[in-house]
């Protein structure tokens, strides 16, 4: 008689519905307006707004860390969400201004919201972090690997922003947003995930100096190479494309058309690029959260601010679906389909 094949009870789980309990955010306190940045570069109100949308940014102070903003925007998320720091037990910070290179900004966030159990990690996907932060927390969750994930985007961009060029200082602001995503019965949750990348043009947007590449102690780094260079032209041209793709391969993927969705979160890097995006999927722009005039680009975190700017201003009632978009340096791209 031939023995039947053990089988492990894991194998046959059911697949577990991730959702998002609690979202928070928290910007600086100090607001930098374009008439400030008027009198820093060559610069007008009128340019930046007809370019960008951008209004104001928030700037954090000196000693106002990526880890303290992170930290704020958890702290609101934790009480959404209903539980405790404890019982977090992943904390993934997605981030390219971290507090150091070590250790990571995420064990910076878990010293200082007391989530004694949690295992701690950071990714650089640059602006596209939160969303590949979100991903990454799913397949933890479905696999049974974790329950309770904190996911934050953040960044200090001014910290790297070069305040003399008037091409990229006037787009960024600082800020961080987060998520508590927890396995959960029912149907609702995360439905759909997508990441993508292209590094043949990791020039296109790029911080050239102070990694191992060119150290701040090689003789060829001088200061600035530690601040942004961005191809604004051809960031423009790859952004629509990308966010496109990012639409439709997680519409498709959950089954969806755009006329389905309730609220599209995209990054908020220039309102032209956000209106190119809802005329290509001929969404009405008022179904689209935009928040830029207020915070600018703030980079991992920009997605994350406005879902919960989104989430706390009840702009998606329970079962409404929502698309988020995302793109980078990288290039990267992302989004995500959650049913509320
Ligand atoms: N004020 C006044 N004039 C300016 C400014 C400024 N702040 N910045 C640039 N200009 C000038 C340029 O020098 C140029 O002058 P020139 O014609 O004499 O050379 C002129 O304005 C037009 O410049 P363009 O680059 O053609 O302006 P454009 O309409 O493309 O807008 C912008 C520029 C806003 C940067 C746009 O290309 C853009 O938004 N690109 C995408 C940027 C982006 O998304 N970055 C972040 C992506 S990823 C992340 O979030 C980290």
């Amino acid at each position: 008689m031939t023995r039947s094949q053990p089988r492990s009870p894991l194998l046959q789980k059911p697949k577990r519905t991730v959702s998002i309990i609690g979202t928070g955010s928290y910007v600086p306190e100090r607001i930098l307006t374009n008439a400030d940045l008027e009198k820093m570069v060559d610069t007008s109100d009128e340019w930046i707004v007809a370019r960008t949308g951008m209004r104001e940014r928030h700037i954090a102070a000196k000693d106002e860390f990526t880890s303290d903003m992170a930290s704020h925007a958890a702290r609101r998320a934790i009480e959404q969400a209903g539980i405790e720091a404890r019982d977090l037990d992943l904390i993934i910070v997605a981030t390219v201004t971290p507090d150091q290179f070590f250790p990571s900004t995420s064990c910076f966030v878990q010293k200082k919201i007391g989530a004694k159990r949690a295992a701690c990690f950071d990714i650089s996907a640059a602006c596209s972090g939160f969303l590949y932060g979100i991903e990454i927390a799913q397949q933890f969750i479905t696999s049974s690997t974790y329950n309770t994930v904190l996911v934050i985007g953040a960044d200090k961009l001014s910290s790297i922003v070069d305040w003399t060029d008037r091409n990229t200082c006037v787009l960024f602001g600082d800020g961080a947003g987060a998520a508590v995503l927890r396995n959960r019965a029912g149907s609702h949750g995360v439905i759909h995930t997508y990441m993508g990348s292209d590094g043949t043009l990791c020039d296109v947007l790029s911080m050239p100096g102070g990694g191992c590449r060119i150290p701040p102690s090689s003789d060829l780094f001088e200061p600035k190479m530690r601040t942004i260079k961005m191809n604004g032209k051809e960031t423009y041209k790859y952004a629509v494309t990308a966010l496109l793709t990012a639409a439709n391969v997680a519409l498709q993927g959950a089954g969806l058309k755009p006329d389905d969705l309730a609220c599209i979160i995209p990054h908020q890097a220039n309102l032209r690029i956000i209106e190119a995006v809802a005329d290509r999927m001929r969404v009405p722009i008022e179904r689209f959260m935009v928040n830029l005039d207020r915070f600018g680009n703030t980079s991992a975190a920009a997605v994350a601010i406005a879902l919960d700017e989104a989430n706390r201003t009840q702009r998606m009632k329970l079962g409404d679906y929502v698309l988020l978009i995302v793109f980078g340096g990288g290039l990267t791209w992302a989004s995500s389909v959650v049913q509320w």
